[in-house]
């Protein structure tokens, strides 16, 4: 080999040991209510907790080098498309979860921007409009034998009518409603009359369509998925409350997942899932996976299951697009896997300028 050769061989290496990284232009778009202020230090605690996904996420753009530009937005889409159009941007990092108030009308802003012909980060409409309803995730899985609770839907303005096969206890949830709203203690229904109140407050105080599923007793796991074909799962992490009262059912209330008084009160936590039975840790990776796919999920996104107690897994449901802030779920799973924060957040950016 000529020296010249040889020198050009090492510049190789030396390049794929340090991959330099292009420096990207990334319109952040956000609730408009989100966009946090220059100083955040000027926040208490509370308003810095409100706005800690939107600050993580472009503190960490701007720390892998990249140009972070946010865009707040409530109920038009006419300056995504400006902005779009004027900055130029490399890729837009979608961190709106609802539109004009409406949790389902995120797919619609992610169509746009298809339209736009501007990458955009995590999921496509197709796999937010198959996760986001809890009833049509659930048909799709069955197809593929993905054991999952008994379940049937309550649309507005209907009454319930309970399927025989559904015994009691029943919970209700929404049927498209994420984080847990309308989820209490009161979800868990143990008769007629409870599952009727129930339905009605889905409907009238939530205003969506009620989905009513078999109450599963046991562990509750989540496990992150990141990739479009590739995919990784990350390690599986578990919902732990030290002050469970004996008898008392283990549910992720609104209260348990937002309420930081609360977590503190009761002992709320999620860390990595010990001492799972066996062969339920390689089930969780496999079908995990699974799950993402036939769900056309694409960049990250976590999927949710009950650990029954005799030891069966059931799919509860997948969330495209789950929270990212340095703190939550995803980030811990993923700095267990040895993907630092940072790492997480350029290879969700790598992730959708690849698709
Ligand atoms: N079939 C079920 N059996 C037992 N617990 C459930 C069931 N469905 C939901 N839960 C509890 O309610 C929580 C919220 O339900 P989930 O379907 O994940 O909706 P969300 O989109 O609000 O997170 C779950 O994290 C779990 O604790
Ligand atoms: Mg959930």
């Amino acid at each position: 080999m000529t020296d010249e050769k040889k020198s050009a061989g090492a510049g190789r290496a030396e390049r794929r040991r340090k991959p330099r990284r292009k420096k990207l232009r990334v319109l952040v778009l956000m609730h408009e209510d989100l966009v946090p202020p220059e100083d955040v230090s000027e926040l208490s605690e509370s308003e810095f907790h409100r706005i800690k996904t939107e600050s993580d996420v472009l503190d960490a753009l701007r720390k892998l080098g990249h140009e972070a530009r946010p865009l707040g937005v409530r109920d038009a889409v006419l300056p995504i498309r400006h902005a779009v159009e004027e900055w130029e941007p490399d890729i837009v990092f979608n961190l709106l979860d609802e539109f004009q108030g409406e949790a389902i009308y995120d797919q619609h802003v992610v169509a746009f921007l298809e339209l736009l012909r501007v990458p955009y980060t995590g999921n496509n409409p197709r796999g937010l409009v198959l996760a986001r309803d809890k009833a049509l995730s659930k048909k799709v899985a069955m197809y593929h034998r993905i054991t999952v609770p008994r379940f049937f839907t309550v649309r507005r303005n209907r009454r319930v009518r309970r399927p025989k096969r559904m015994e009691f206890p029943l919970i209700v949830k929404s049927l498209v409603e994420e984080a847990s709203m309308g989820i209490s203690k009161a979800s868990i229904v143990r008769d007629e009359d409870a599952l009727a109140t129930r339905v009605e407050f889905m409907h009238e105080r939530i205003g969506t369509d009620a989905i009513v599923e078999e109450f599963i007793p046991g562990r509750e796991i989540y496990v992150g998925v990141l990739g479009n074909d590739r995919l990784i799962a990350l390690p599986p992490r578990e919902l732990i409350v030290d002050g469970l009262e004996p008898g008392q059912d283990l549910i992720a209330t609104e209260s348990l997942k937002h309420n930081v008084e609360y977590q503190k009160k009761h002992g709320v936590r999620i860390r990595g899932a010990r001492k799972l039975p066996d062969g339920v840790a390689a089930s969780l990776e496999r079908v995990s996976k699974r799950i993402y796919r036939m769900l056309s999920l694409e960049g990250y996104a976590r999927i949710d299951y009950r650990l029954a107690d005799d030891g069966k897994l059931y799919f509860l449901e997948a969330n495209p697009n789950p929270e990212l802030a340095n703190y939550e779920e995803l980030a811990h799973a993923a700095a267990k896997a040895g993907i630092s924060y940072e790492n997480l957040i350029q290879r969700i950016l790598s992730l959708g300028l690849r698709r």
